[in-house]
């Protein structure tokens, strides 16, 4: 079997302004093998979200370009119709997202939200007939009821049958984001996409979610597609990591490569502006994110890049293979 699982391959995405065309990810390349974790890392606004919705069809604007290719198990995800690619979504890939307690419909308990994932995934429209068909059927819904009950277990949810008639709002940050993990794996991924999940948890929630989930990722055989912008917790759980900068992958390899030699000045400023418990001093990156509508030409770091010299802002250096497994778009290491 191909090792490759997922192959983003010069992926663009614009949306139509009323300044002008926004290119938001510009030619992006990124792979992920079977049973790896990758993590996207950038700062705010550099289009993460972005990419990682665009895998699975959830932008909520649709964007007015996206070309290219997303090759998932061998077929290009963008060439499929809405009626095949639904196969796809919270099936072969499921999607974790930002913010748990938004993301759960407030007006239904987790088992009605639940049972209906259960039933009715993968189906564009059910009739209103063949939905209280199917939400009467007794057996189908016990049998159902045990595999959501087994999936809250492996979520490490302790009173699962509680929980189970909980309102999203009953529900803390911790235990809403269990529970979306749990719909996440429901469908037997083979892929998921995590979008910052432990980002509005508090320090020993997010402790206990990553741990969580680097056990499911054994126990179930998983690959992610983790983004955040915690470099911390990149470092703990990637297998490689991906930096990106307003739309573009700047550095990428082995997650040794980038965390003990980081060689792009912008993955070197990410990793300075993080606090040191040691009262160290902190320095951190002038500026921010540049307009994606006219972004700088060339190297779109350059306004910001302490060692920019003038080829940075007349054309984009190549990605360079500089130690092995460790890429990295910058003339400073000889990207032409
Ligand atoms: N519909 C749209 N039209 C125009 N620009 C958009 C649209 N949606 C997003 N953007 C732009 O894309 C940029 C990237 O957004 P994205 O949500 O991917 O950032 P992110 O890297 O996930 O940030 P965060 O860490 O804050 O979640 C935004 O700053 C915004 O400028
Ligand atoms: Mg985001």
């Amino acid at each position: 079997m191909d090792n490759r699982l997922l192959s983003i391959e010069n992926l663009k995405i614009s949306f139509d302004t009323s300044s002008g065309i926004a290119r938001v990810v510009d030619g992006v390349n990124l792979e992920l093998d079977r049973g790896e974790v990758v993590t996207l890392v950038g700062e705010t606004g550099c289009g993460k979200s972005i990419l990682l919705k665009s895998i699975l069809r959830l932008l909520a604007t649709p964007p007015s370009i996206i070309e290219n290719r997303i090759v998932f198990e061998g077929v290009d995800l963008l060439s499929l119709e809405d009626s095949q690619f639904i196969k796809y979504r919270g099936s072969k890939i499921s999607y974790i997202p930002q913010s748990p307690q938004e993301s759960l419909v407030p007006v239904f308990t987790v088992r009605e939200q639940f049972v209906d994932l259960l039933l009715f995934r993968g189906m564009k429209r059910v009739s209103r007939p063949t939905y209280y068909g199917m939400r009467s059927n007794k057996k189908v819904i016990g049998e159902i009821t045990e595999k959501i009950i087994k999936l809250l277990r492996d979520v490490r949810i302790s009173d699962e049958n509680l929980v189970l008639d909980y309102y999203p709002f009953q529900l803390s940050g911790g235990m809403a984001q269990r529970v979306l993990i749990a719909m996440a794996l429901s469908g037997n991924p083979s892929l998921i996409l995590a979008d910052e999940p432990t980002t509005a948890l508090d320090v020993t929630i997010q402790k206990q979610i990553t741990d969580m989930i680097n056990d499911l990722r054994n126990k179930y055989k998983l690959s992610i597609l983790y983004v955040t912008h915690n470099l911390g917790l990149a470092r703990e759980i990637s297998d490689r990591v991906y930096i990106m900068y307003a739309g573009k992958i700047v550095e990428n390899g082995i997650s040794t490569g980038i965390f003990n030699n980081p060689l792009h000045p912008y993955t070197k400023g990410l990793l300075s502006s993080v606090p040191k418990l040691s009262g160290e001093k902190f320095r951190g990156i002038e500026g921010t994110i540049p307009s994606y509508v006219g972004p700088p030409t060339g190297c779109r770091f350059n306004p910001r890049c302490p060692v920019a010299i003038k080829a940075c802002s007349e054309k984009e250096p190549t990605m360079k293979e500089v130690e092995k497994n460790h890429f990295v778009s910058c003339y400073a290491y000889g990207g032409e």
